[in-house]
């Protein structure tokens, strides 16, 4: 059993001491790191959140008891120790406070510990599953405890700066009624209203809206969210957000105030300065040129469009995709003849068919001439209109994709990472903020034959888009925004629909009959009846930010318990079956359903 404090105090954190202290008496606390047993001396390298210090435990300075006890300590026990801060004779230029160490008097075994079946220094090359079941020792690595401090001081940059700027602080319900956000819903059954559920909110929107128009004018909160989708390396099914809005503005008004916090954030985290304005690009203007709504810019490498220098090719795949209102574009990858083996560009092939495209044609100008398979398929003045509009020259290759505009765009758009990615195109320590604008209001759904929000049904319209709900729905552009960063989404949001009508408007136009609209959203058009500002905010993912601050390749590694790809927690086990009476409580039987 581990010993008591009984009163001992700790003087500071490890690494709060250096060279001017030598003399001190101090009281660390702290988990045993690596410990070094040379007979006489015993080397301990302590732990605590600050860092390591190291500690000796002399033979001759110790009375034989404490030095029998001290021989018991092994790695990961927690000490309590006391003692004379001096300065080492050999110093460790490797270690912060290499300088000094501490020569024990008095310590405490406050508590022993097994081996720990996960190395808990950044050298730990244990599988993720493995670091997650053991998470509480995970978290103990250097590199965990920096990433989760950091992802505090920017929730705290947030508060304050938004606090700093009349933001109000209000806390929304999570468990409510479905809010879409394009996401399936989590679903808590209601024991006290049989064979109802309240739904986990995937944001605070509509809360945020009402708030609004009670006339709280700016509110901020950082919101825990609940998405059912499928997980990736930057989703979670909860998450949070850092997320705002404000009454009486514009776009303009939203992006610049979020404009400074992001300025101070890059200052505060990395010392990075952020040149104000950030640069705006229309959503279509970014499909054209990226192939994406969230381009990343550290590296150009344009999309081209090729469509007018083969209008009129004989070439079937072309005349194809131009005839049934698609496009042909293309991307050079600049001087990397060399770099590309056929078998290299038929990988390349495969994998712009996960994204629906049938094919990918190329062509690699060599020394020795241009190889490509479709060259017999166009003429000279057809290859050569293509050289020109796609800036295309000896040492490139260009990859051309023809298809439907989306299929063009996603594809080329994947691509142009992945090549970047191959070319080392994409430079260190950039960090491009953008905003993405002018979104269209509504997408296309095949899988629905429908036409869906884009962002979510709340959005309005640009004013001089509103005639066209009518006449050409997918017409229509919002005023909605991204904020992205390095090709990460890290968050959006829009200006509203205030107006009951053009809100029921909304609804009927993305098919919802008057009754589901209704049945939905009867508070919401209700409440905008009552003299609603007009209103618009946005809402970061922080996790995502922590991310890319932090510069680790997955949102798992900024969350201190997350879920793995199946949406489990492998710490807990969690989602568990329950007791079959606590589901006759809440009136649920589950069964076998055969997948439809
Ligand atoms: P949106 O759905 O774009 O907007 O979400 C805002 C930001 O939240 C982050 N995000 C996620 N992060 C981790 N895991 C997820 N599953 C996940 N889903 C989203 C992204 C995204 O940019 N209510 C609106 C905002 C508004 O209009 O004010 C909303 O939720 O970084
Ligand atoms: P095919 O005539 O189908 O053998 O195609 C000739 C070349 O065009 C092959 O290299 C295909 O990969 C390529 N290709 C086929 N479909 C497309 C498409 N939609 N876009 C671009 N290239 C394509």
């Amino acid at each position: 059993m581990g010993e008591f404090l009984n009163g001992w105090k700790r003087t500071c954190y490890c690494t709060e001491l250096s060279r001017a202290d030598a003399g001190r008496e101090v009281t660390l606390m702290g988990w045993v790191n690596v410990r070094r047993d040379l007979g006489a001396l015993i080397f301990v390298q302590l732990r605590d959140r600050s860092g390591l210090m190291q500690i000796v435990f002399d033979q001759n300075a110790l009375s034989e008891a404490d030095f029998a006890r001290a021989s018991t300590i092994r790695s990961e026990y927690v000490l309590a120790v006391r003692g004379t801060l001096s300065v080492r004779s050999a110093i460790n230029p490797n270690m912060p406070t290499g300088e000094v160490e501490v020569l024990v008097k008095e310590f405490k075994i406050l508590s022993a510990a097994e081996t720990p079946p996960i190395d808990t220094s950044d050298n730990c090359n244990a599988s993720e599953l493995l670091r997650l079941k053991y998470r509480y020792l995970d978290l103990r690595r250097p590199c965990m405890q920096k990433n989760l401090i950091m992802r505090s001081k920017i929730a705290h940059i947030a508060r304050e700066y938004f606090n700093e700027n009349g933001f109000i602080d209000i806390e929304t319900p999570v468990l409510t009624k479905s809010t879409p956000e394009g996401a399936r819903d989590y679903l808590v059954p209601s024991r006290v209203h049989p064979g109802s559920f309240y739904a986990l909110p995937q944001s605070p929107q509509l809360f945020k809206q009402l708030l609004m128009l009670s006339g709280f004018d700016r509110y901020i909160q950082i919101a825990r969210c609940f998405r059912d989708e499928d997980l990736r390396a930057d989703r979670q099914p909860d998450f949070t957000q850092i997320d705002l809005e404000m009454s009486f503005v514009e776009e303009d008004d939203v992006m610049g105030m979020n404009e400074g916090f992001l300025k101070r954030l890059f200052k505060e985290t990395l010392d990075y300065d952020v040149t104000l304005p950030l640069p705006r690009i229309k959503w279509i203007d970014a499909m054209n040129r990226y192939g994406s709504d969230k381009p990343d810019t550290r590296f150009e490498m344009e999309l081209k469009d090729l469509s007018e220098a083969v209008q009129n090719s004989g070439f079937s795949v072309f005349q194809n995709a131009l005839q049934s209102g698609g496009s042909v574009r293309g991307i050079v990858a600049k001087g990397a003849s060399k770099q590309f083996s056929r078998k290299e560009i038929d990988a390349l092939g495969e994998f712009v068919k996960t994204y629906r495209a049938k094919g990918l044609a190329w062509m690699n100008w060599k020394d020795e001439g241009l190889q490509s398979p479709i060259a017999k398929f166009l003429t000279e003045q057809e290859l050569t209109a293509i050289c020109e509009a796609a800036d295309f020259r000896k040492g490139d290759v260009l990859f051309i994709v023809a298809d439907k505009n989306t299929v063009v765009w996603q594809a080329l758009g994947a691509l142009r990472l992945k090549l970047a990615e191959k070319l080392n195109l994409i430079p260190e320590g950039k960090y491009n903020l953008l905003w993405v604008t002018e979104f269209p209001q509504l997408e296309w759904s095949e899988e629905e034959n429908r036409f869906v929000a884009m962002h979510h049904p709340f959005t309005s319209p640009m004013d001089e888009d509103v005639p066209k709900l009518d006449t050409d729905p997918g017409a229509v552009r919002a005023k909605a925004y991204d904020i992205v960063l390095n090709g990460n989404e890290i968050g959006g949001g829009s200006i509203r629909i205030h107006s009951s009508e053009l809100q029921s408007k909304m609804f009927e136009v993305i098919g919802l009959t008057h009754e589901q609209a209704e049945a939905r959203f009867k508070f919401l058009l209700d409440a905008l009846k009552y003299g609603t500002p007009p209103h618009g905010g946005m809402a970061y993912g922080l996790d995502r930010l922590a991310m890319l601050i932090c510069g680790t390749p997955s949102i798992r590694d900024v969350i201190a318990f997350p879920k793995v790809q199946n949406a489990s927690c492998p710490l807990t086990n969690a989602p568990d079956p329950v007791d079959e009476k606590q589901l006759r409580e809440l009136h649920i039987a589950v069964t076998d359903f055969e997948e439809e």
